[in-house]
């Protein structure tokens, strides 16, 4: 049977690389889109690689950017794709309120150079498109579980940028009959995540903080809510969301929803420590209650937690919780990951490094 070829943009993220390892297995050839950098970005792809004389590779990658539409053509043409998964974007929230004009660039036109391109090489019955929309467009969330019918409110230049996406993409499909599908993907994260993010980064300190290389940890919002999944799980929906027949948005989610203090406390819980907390507002500080594991030297009442301004965001999304019921009716997508299960992967990881 003729190999499948897919195209993935953000190859090197956090997605793209769970994405790719996902469709190898399945057979496919896999092409990426890397961008150029002045030091080495493809180290969550590394181990894919192949010997560029290899007969049989199935994974090539490709110098591109989301902001170069003649390089996309290029590539969307030589490649040949039957599947584009977009999945490139500046992915940060709290960075796009400093750098807005670039992630509108990126995320909101990328996906719209990838249709013109598709669509001027005259491809559009040969290519179906995954486009990552995001859980983000909730916002001010207007229902407090959201699903495919819930209205939008963002509230970041990155989730406005998104909502663009996410609306061309709706366009194209009906304007010029593209086979282009939404994937409304809560949170989800894993040991790949960026160091920047909130788990990854409170997993990577609290690892640092058990091991006494870091006293404090400091953090942002502690209250806000989210829907948290792990990302090995939200690839396999974004495959079948792209074999469907007929294309579609799809929520994608755990159907949980916790807060950014009980995910630090439930990473600090695996290493015997409890916390309590006192003071409110950027006065609130945790300290250290109960350190039942002898190995740790960390004193009763020693502070590791402050927060810091600069990690709240002028516009905050409180709450996520999402509604996958379509999804896991139709598609029969069911995660294999609890939050525990995943929050115990990220700190076996972050110990062996
Ligand atoms: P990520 O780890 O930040 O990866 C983003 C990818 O996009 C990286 O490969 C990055 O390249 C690439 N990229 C950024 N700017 C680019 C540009 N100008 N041209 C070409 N490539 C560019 O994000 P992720 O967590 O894997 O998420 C994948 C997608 O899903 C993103 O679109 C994100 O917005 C969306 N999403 C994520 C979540 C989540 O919880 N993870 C939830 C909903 C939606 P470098 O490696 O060189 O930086
Ligand atoms: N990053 C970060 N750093 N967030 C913090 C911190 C901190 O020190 N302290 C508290 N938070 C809070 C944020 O204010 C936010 O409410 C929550 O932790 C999660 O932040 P992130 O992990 O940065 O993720 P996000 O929810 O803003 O965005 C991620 O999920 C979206 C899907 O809903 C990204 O992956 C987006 O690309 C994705 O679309």
């Amino acid at each position: 049977m003729k190999k499948k070829i897919a195209l993935i943009t953000g190859v090197t993220g956090q997605d793209g690389s769970y994405l790719a390892e996902y469709l190898i297995s399945k057979n496919y050839i896999v092409h990426g889109i890397k961008r150029k950098s002045s030091s080495f970005n493809t180290s969550r792809v590394d181990h894919l690689f192949q010997e560029v004389h290899e007969k049989k590779k199935k994974f090539f990658l490709h110098y591109c950017d989301m902001t170069d539409s003649l390089g996309l053509v290029n590539i969307i043409k030589n490649t040949n794709p039957s599947e584009i998964y977009n999945l490139a974007a500046q992915s940060h929230v709290r960075v796009s309120f400093d750098i807005a004009e670039y992630t509108t660039n990126v995320n909101a036109l990328g996906l719209l150079r990838i249709l013109e391109a598709v669509k001027s090489l005259g491809m559009i019955d040969k290519i179906r498109i995954y486009h990552a929309s995001t859980s983000e467009l909730y916002g001010k969330v207007k229902k407090p579980i959201q699903d495919e019918k819930t209205d939008f409110y963002p509230r970041s230049p990155y989730a406005v940028s998104k909502l663009f996406a996410h609306w061309i993409g709706i366009n194209y499909r009906e304007a010029y009959k593209m086979h282009v599908c939404n994937g409304i993907l809560f949170n989800h994260e894993s040991p790949r995540r960026g160091d920047t993010f909130v788990t990854k980064k409170i997993v990577s300190s609290v690892v640092k903080v058990v091991k006494g290389e870091q006293s404090i940890i400091y953090l942002g919002n502690l209250n806000a809510k989210r829907d948290w999944g792990h990302a090995k799980d939200y690839v396999k929906a974004m495959h079948s969301i792209i074999q469907y027949k007929k294309p579609d948005d799809w929520v994608i989610s755990s159907g949980k929803t916790t807060s950014v203090r009980s995910f630090l406390l439930k990473t600090f819980s695996f290493f015997g420590i409890s916390l309590y907390f006192k003071g409110s507002g950027l006065n609130e500080k945790g300290y250290v209650k109960i350190c039942k594991n002898k190995k740790y030297d960390l004193k009763k009442h020693s502070c590791v937690i402050r927060i810091d301004q600069r990690y709240f965001r002028p516009t905050e999304v409180d709450l996520l919780k999402g509604d996958s019921s379509k999804a896991r009716k139709i598609l029969k997508w069911r995660p294999d990951y609890s939050l525990d299960k995943l929050i115990k992967e990220m700190i076996e990881h972050e110990l062996a490094s």
